[in-house]
C-alpha cells in the first residue's frame, strides 16, 4: 500500500501528438483533484515516451534510472513513475520487469490513468496497453485554459507501414475522430483562449468522416469566431486531396505552411521504404500546391542511410532538396527499429557514413531555411505573439509561414500584430510593428 499521489508532473517527448496527449492526461488528473507541480516535487511523474528512434527509447530508460536514484534519497516521498506513450505500447509488461515502474499505459488507454494509479497505490502492477474499439476521447474531461496556440488530435494511428517505422505498431490503425466532436473541441479551445489550432494526426490529411475530408473540417473551423489561424500536421503525399489543395487557395485562416515529408530522393530507396510515392510524383504534387498557394512554405522529414542507400542515391536526396527549397525540415540518421521490416535488410550503413551524409544534408537544409527567411524580408504579415523574448520589451511569435519572429513594443501574449519583416537570421526573423514603421 502506498499513499495515493496528490501531485503530478507530465514530461512529454517525441511528436506533437504526444504533447497533446500529455495535456489531456494532465487535465484528466487535475479533474481527479491532483495538483500539477514541477517533476522534482511531484508524487507521480508521467513520462510520456517516444519510440521512433533508438536514442528516444534509450532516453526513457536512462530517465527512469535517474528518477529511481533520486527516489532512494526521498524515501517515503519517492514519486510513483508512470510510463505512457509509444515506448509503453511497444514494451508493455517488459518495462515493469526491466525498470520496476508503477504504471504502464499506452496511447489509446490513458483515459484509464486514474484507475491505474489507484491500483498501483494499492500495490497491484498496473499495465494497460489495450487499443479499445471505443475511443478514449469520450472519457476525457473538457479542455482547460490554454495558450494562444493549441493542438487538436483529429486522427490517430497509421496504416502506411513504411518499412523503417514503429508508429503503425505503437499507435495502431488509422482512426479518425468524428466531425462534430472535433468542432466541439475546437470551440472549447477557442473559448479557453486559443487563437490558432493545429490539427494533428500521423496522417492528418487522411482524416475522414463519411464523405467529408480534412478540407471540409478546415472550412468549418474557419467559421469559428475568434479562431484566427488553422494549421495541420503531419501529411502524407498520397493523401493530399485536391480539396485540401483548393482550401490552401480559398481559406484565409489556413496558414501557408505545409509539412510534407518525402524521406528520400531516390525512387529505389522510396520503394524499399514502402513510401508509395516517387520523387517525380512528389515534385509534381508540390507544383500543384504552389499553383494554388504560391507563397506556401514547405517543410519535410528526411532519413539518411536507409539500408542499401548508395552515395549516388543519397545525392538524389540532395538534388531533391535543391529542387524544392524547403523553408524548414527535420532530418535523421536511419535507426533500425525492432520488429520493422527494414531492420532485417542487408546493407545497413555504417554510423560514420550516416553522420557524414546527415551533415551534408543539414548544411543544404540550413542554407535553404536561411534563404527562405531572407526572401521574406520586406513582407508584411501578422505575427501571433506566443511569449516574451529574453530581452526587456521583446516578444516572440510566429509568422504565417511558421517562422520564429522577434519584435518589440507594447504587446500581449495572444495578440496578432501587423508587422514588416526586416531582418533574417538562419533560425529566426526580426520584425517591426507597422505602426512603429509609420511613426
Ligand atoms: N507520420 C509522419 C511522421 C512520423 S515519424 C509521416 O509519415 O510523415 C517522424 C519522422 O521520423 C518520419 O517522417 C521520419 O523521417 C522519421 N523516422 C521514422 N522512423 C525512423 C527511423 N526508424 N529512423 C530514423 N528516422 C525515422
Ligand atoms: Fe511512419 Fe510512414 Fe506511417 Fe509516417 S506514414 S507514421 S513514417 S509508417
Ligand atoms: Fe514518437 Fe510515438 Fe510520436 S514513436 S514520434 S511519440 S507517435
Amino acid at each position: 500500500m502506498k499513499t495515493p499521489p496528490k501531485t503530478f508532473a507530465v514530461k512529454s517527448f517525441g511528436c506533437q501528438m504526444n504533447v497533446y496527449d500529455g495535456e489531456r492526461m494532465a487535465e484528466l488528473m487535475a479533474g481527479e483533484g491532483m495538483a500539477q507541480v514541477d517533476a522534482a516535487d511531484a508524487d507521480l511523474v508521467v513520462l510520456n515516451t517516444c519510440h521512433i528512434r533508438e536514442k528516444a527509447t534509450e532516453k526513457v530508460f536512462s530517465d527512469i534510472g535517474r528518477m529511481r536514484k533520486d527516489r532512494r534519497g526521498r524515501g517515503a516521498q519517492a514519486p510513483m513513475i508512470a510510463i505512457a506513450g509509444c515506448v509503453a505500447q511497444a514494451e508493455g509488461e517488459e518495462i515493469v520487469r526491466r525498470a520496476k515502474v508503477d504504471v504502464v499505459v499506452g496511447p489509446q488507454a490513458y483515459h484509464n490513468l486514474p484507475r491505474l494509479i489507484a491500483d498501483a497505490a494499492a500495490g497491484t502492477a498496473s499495465v494497460d496497453t489495450d487499443m479499445p474499439v471505443a475511443s478514449k476521447f469520450g472519457a476525457l474531461p473538457a479542455r482547460r485554459k490554454v495558450g494562444p496556440t493549441a493542438f487538436l488530435t483529429v486522427q490517430e494511428g497509421c496504416d502506411k507501414f513504411c518499412t523503417y517505422c514503429v508508429v503503425p505498431y505503437t499507435r495502431g490503425a488509422e482512426v479518425s475522430r468524428p466531425f462534430a466532436a472535433i468542432v466541439d473541441e475546437a470551440k472549447a479551445l477557442v473559448d479557453a483562449g486559443a487563437r490558432e489550432i493545429t490539427l494533428l494526426g500521423q496522417n492528418v490529411n487522411a482524416w475522414t468522416d463519411g464523405t467529408k475530408g480534412l478540407h471540409d473540417l478546415i472550412r468549418m473551423l474557419d467559421r469559428i469566431p475568434g479562431l484566427a489561424r488553422i494549421r495541420y500536421t503531419t501529411s502524407h503525399p498520397n493523401d493530399m486531396a485536391q480539396g485540401l489543395i483548393d482550401a490552401h487557395r480559398d481559406v484565409e485562416s489556413l496558414m501557408p505552411f505545409l509539412h510534407l515529408p518525402v524521406q528520400a530522393g531516390s525512387d529505389r530507396v522510396l520503394k524499399a521504404m514502402n513510401r508509395s510515392h516517387t520523387r517525380d510524383s512528389y515534385l509534381r504534387l508540390l507544383d500543384r500546391i504552389r499553383a494554388a498557394r504560391p507563397d506556401i512554405a514547405l517543410s519535410g522529414d528526411f532519413i539518411v542511410g536507409f539500408p542499401g542507400e548508395t552515395e549516388a542515391e543519397f545525392a538524389e536526396t540532395l538534388s531533391l532538396v535543391d529542387a524544392v527549397g524547403y523553408a524548414q525540415a527535420f532530418s535523421f540518421k536511419y535507426s533500425p527499429r525492432p520488429g520493422t521490416p527494414a531492420a532485417d535488410l542487408g546493407g545497413q550503413i555504417p554510423e560514420e557514413v550516416m553522420a557524414e551524409r546527415l551533415q551534408r544534408l543539414q548544411t543544404a537544409l540550413g542554407r535553404d531555411q536561411h534563404a527562405f527567411n531572407q526572401a521574406s524580408v520586406g513582407r508584411s504579415c501578422d505575427i501571433l505573439i506566443e511569449r516574451r523574448g529574453k530581452l526587456q520589451g521583446q516578444w516572440l511569435g510566429k509568422s504565417p509561414w511558421l517562422q520564429s519572429v522577434l519584435l518589440s513594443g507594447d504587446h500581449a501574449i495572444g495578440d496578432l500584430v501587423t508587422v514588416e519583416l526586416t531582418q533574417a537570421g538562419p533560425n529566426s526573423v526580426i520584425a517591426v510593428p507597422k505602426m512603429a514603421v509609420a511613426a
